[in-house]
């Protein structure tokens, strides 16, 4: 175990850092604009575009000014106009024809951070400050609930993607796979927590009829920019290290590469060293099937089948919720990124395909009985 701890210690003193900044920008207000987004939500309920457009000229900052903003500034700054970018967008208008000046300053911000030259879901979560200070598009309490969801899960996903690299480059039959897997698991079952959250917390009549139109996508530089939905979290790059780089689905990779610009760059990275090699899940499998498979294979196995069950507890309820939702909504059947909820199934039976596969070799190696398996499909995964 004392490797693991070695090898751990940098990519989690770096997380520790990560999150110290993390507070550091929520806590900037570079525009001085604290006091506007009490008012926002008012506007917004209004429709009053005027008082947005004239919010932006009030604000935004001169070339001079924004040259010299740091990483930190820059994305709060940029936190804070994808604010009235999102908006002004709401109401029907494309933010940049309204203010053309945006056009230079959002292309600064973007090159200054390594971003999309608009806000991305980091920047309405985990860079959003909490309480009185949140910034948000609207009066609703389920908005918050939204936003809180995300902030809970965020870096939980973001360590689990760690430890799956180390898993990576630990030996399956070794007692260590195991505990670095159930470690991953620890961290992603924050998601389910986070779903449970926004259950409880979000009304998929508010999120259908008034929340949603804030997460349009806008137009920019000829292209669409999409808004900062919850389909940005990095579940995708969990995904892809524990059983989707290999999975040669192209509606999938066309999936992953749609949200690959709104990740952190350092996450993107993980995506293309691991896009076609060998999953997680395929490793066990080839270990499965090789002369002598020892304990250790086993505890491997069965502690990354554990990780699939717990990948379902998250989306089986996801779908469950965002069905709900669009079947409110009567003039639009697509999230936020442009896809409809069909994607939720689809990416669903990937994963369960790639399950079934890992149980079926753990069967043929004598490790689950069809009893085990039968109890699945009853759970619905
Ligand atoms: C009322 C609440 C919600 C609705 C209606 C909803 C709807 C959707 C839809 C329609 C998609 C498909 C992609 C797209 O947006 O175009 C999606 C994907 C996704 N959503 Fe949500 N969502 C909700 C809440 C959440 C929450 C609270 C989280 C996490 C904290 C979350 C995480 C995700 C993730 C990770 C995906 C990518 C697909 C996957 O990995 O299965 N969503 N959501």
């Amino acid at each position: 175990m004392q490797r693991t701890l070695n090898k751990s210690f940098f990519w989690e003193k770096k997380l520790f850092v990560q999150r110290s900044q993390d507070l550091a920008i929520a806590d900037l207000d570079p525009l001085n604009m604290d006091e506007f987004f009490k008012l926002l939500p008012e506007y917004n309920q209004q429709g009053d575009v005027d008082k947005l457009v004239s919010g932006l000229y009030k604000y935004i900052p001169y070339p001079d000014k924004l040259a010299k903003f740091s990483y930190e500034e820059s994305i709060a700054a940029m936190r804070d106009i994808g604010i009235l970018l999102g908006s002004i967008k709401k109401h029907g208008l494309e933010p940049v024809e309204q203010v053309p000046e945006l056009d230079y300053i959002l292309d600064v911000l973007s090159e200054k951070t390594d971003l999309p030259p608009r806000d991305t879901l980091l920047h309405y979560s985990v860079w959003n400050p909490a309480g009185d200070r949140m910034r948000t598009y609207t009066h609703y309490t389920d908005e918050r609930g939204l936003i809180d969801s995300v902030k809970m899960s965020m870096e939980p996903v973001v360590k689990g993607i760690h430890y799956l690299i180390e898993l990576h480059h630990t030996d399956i039959d070794s007692k260590e796979f195991a505990l670095i897997c159930h470690m991953a698991d620890a961290c992603f079952k924050k998601m389910v927590e986070a779903i449970v959250h926004a259950r409880r917390n979000v009304d998929t009549t508010v999120f259908s009829k008034v929340l949603r139109f804030y997460y349009d996508p806008i137009q920019l530089y000829g292209r669409d920019y999409l808004g900062p939905g919850a389909v940005e979290m990095p579940v995708f790059i969990y995904d892809h290290l524990l059983w989707g780089s290999d999975c040669g689905d192209e509606e999938y990779d066309i999936f992953q590469n749609t949200y690959l610009p709104y990740i952190l760059p350092q996450l993107r990275d993980v995506y293309y060293n691991y896009k076609g090699q060998e999953s997680l899940a395929s490793k066990v499998m080839s270990k499965l099937i090789s002369k002598e498979v020892s304990v250790n294979v086993k505890e491997s196995a069965e502690a990354l089948r554990n990780m699939f069950m717990t990948l379902s507890s998250f989306r089986m309820p996801h779908k469950h919720m965002a069905e709900e939702a669009y079947q409110k909504q009567d003039d639009r059947s697509t999230g936020s990124g442009g896809y409809s909820t069909g994607i939720l199934g689809a990416i669903i039976q990937l994963m369960s395909r790639k399950r079934q596969e890992l149980e079926a070799t753990m069967r043929l190696s004598g490790f689950l009985n069809n009893k085990n398996s039968a109890k699945r499909k009853m759970t619905g995964s």
